[in-house]
């Protein structure tokens, strides 16, 4: 049995849109700059892409900007935002202490160039308190940065609230909704967002395409210098087979929320429910305001990795935080936000289903992360000092 259960890493290009990419790529080739015919028809495709991009989030084909995915939009969305408040003598930005990297790394660059970066926490369960956010803009705070669905525990935050309280203030109000493209509703306009980042690669669509949206009237920084693609600010030819393909696949997924939500909700609890059965294991984030494919655990005397390799022995593809740490030894900065203590912080599984997954591979699932928490706990001298009374555990028994 091989089970792909890390769709917030990546997932797997759907059939639709693999199809619009070759088709694009075999029959419209042409440069999109190009005025003959030729380039006329591939700049129908890209704008046809663009309109379709706008219908799922509410905007108009003019506030939406095609990227070479969720990072790139991230950076140029902040650093936009940080050129407009340095205009107005505004060098402060609030963001919270869970985003992804192409977040906070932008915001440690920009601290360097003298702005002051307020990071505000989350309580247990990974949620921003928006009464929190209020409280951290100032007068001279010139953007606020919050994710729509974490990408390691998988907890929805209050973007609506948040956008309004920003819109009171006068203040932009970006987020990274990477995760939540394609599987939560989108709607711009109520939701009081000013620009938003998706990534083509987490809802079924190609690989290093993604989009920014931005309210029409704020004015974009250019971070790759070069032609005047995309109304001058963006350089590059573009991705027209990969933008085409992303579309494809929004749409599809948009489409599906209803349908797909009940079913993913279903198995994801299901999943819940027989993991917190193991003995000293504890669920990360909410319960009720999570993404409905996320599942994310901390097991007591567990190493993430080898979890994960004696997992990936069963056929079980999962993750222990997000893709891009993975490899570095650090606990993830998301766990510790939440107030997890270094040493369970680096035994956390996520699993990220789809909408696809069997009853058999739930089983499978419960089965496999029981036996192979088990066999790591018999061998874990650490496990032994919490068996023997020299360690105290950190969870109960059984967690409610
Ligand atoms: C929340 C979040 N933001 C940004 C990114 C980066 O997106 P991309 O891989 O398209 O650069 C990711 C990818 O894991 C993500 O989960």
């Amino acid at each position: 049995m091989r089970i792909y259960a890390d769709n917030a890493a990546t997932t797997r290009m759907s059939e639709e849109a693999i199809e619009t990419m070759v088709k694009v790529a075999r029959e419209t080739f042409g440069n999109p700059s190009s005025l003959y015919e030729i380039g006329q028809a591939a700049k129908d495709v890209l704008e046809n892409a663009r309109e379709t991009v706008a219908e799922c989030f509410n905007c108009s084909p003019r506030e939406i900007y095609f990227t070479s995915g969720g990072s790139e939009a991230d950076n140029q969305a902040i650093i936009s935002a940080a050129r407009i408040g340095e205009k107005a003598g505004k060098k402060h930005i609030v963001s919270t202490t869970i985003e992804h990297h192409a977040v906070l790394h932008t915001l440690k660059k920009l601290e360097k160039e003298g702005f002051k970066i307020t990071l505000v926490g989350v309580n247990s369960k990974g949620t921003v308190n928006p009464e929190d956010i209020k409280a951290a803009i100032t007068d001279e705070t010139a953007l606020v940065s919050v994710m729509f669905v974490n990408n390691e525990i998988g907890t929805i935050e209050p973007i609506a609230e948040i956008g309004e309280i920003c819109r009171e203030k006068g203040v932009l109000f970006h987020t990274d909704a990477v995760q939540a493209a394609g599987q939560i509703k989108i709607d711009v306009k109520s939701q009081n967002i000013d620009m938003m980042s998706v990534s083509a690669h987490k809802f079924h669509g190609p690989k290093g395409v993604g989009a920014l949206y931005v309210r029409r009237g704020i004015p974009l920084t250019n971070i790759i210098e070069g032609g005047a693609q995309e109304r001058g600010k963006r350089g590059g030819t573009e991705n027209v087979p990969g933008i085409a393909a992303m579309a494809v696949a929004l749409k599809t997924e948009c489409e599906k929320i209803p349908a797909k939500t009940e079913k993913l909700v279903n198995a994801r609890d299901k999943i819940i429910s027989g993991l917190k059965k193991i003995p000293y294991s504890s669920l990360n984030g909410e319960l009720e305001k999570r993404s409905p494919g996320n599942i994310n655990f901390c097991f007591e005397g567990i190493e993430g990795e080898s979890l994960l390799l004696l997992l990936d022995d069963k056929g079980i593809c999962a993750s222990s935080g997000s893709a891009c740490t993975s490899g570095s030894l650090d606990p993830s900065h998301v766990l510790l936000a939440i107030g997890r203590p270094h040493e369970v912080a680096h035994g956390s599984l996520r699993l990220s289903i789809g909408e696809d997954i069997t009853e058999n591979e739930i089983d499978y699932i419960i089965k496999s992360v029981e036996q192979v928490v088990s066999y790591l706990r018999g061998m874990s001298p650490f496990w032994h000092d919490l068996e023997t009374g020299k360690r105290k555990h950190i969870f109960k028994e059984i967690e409610e």
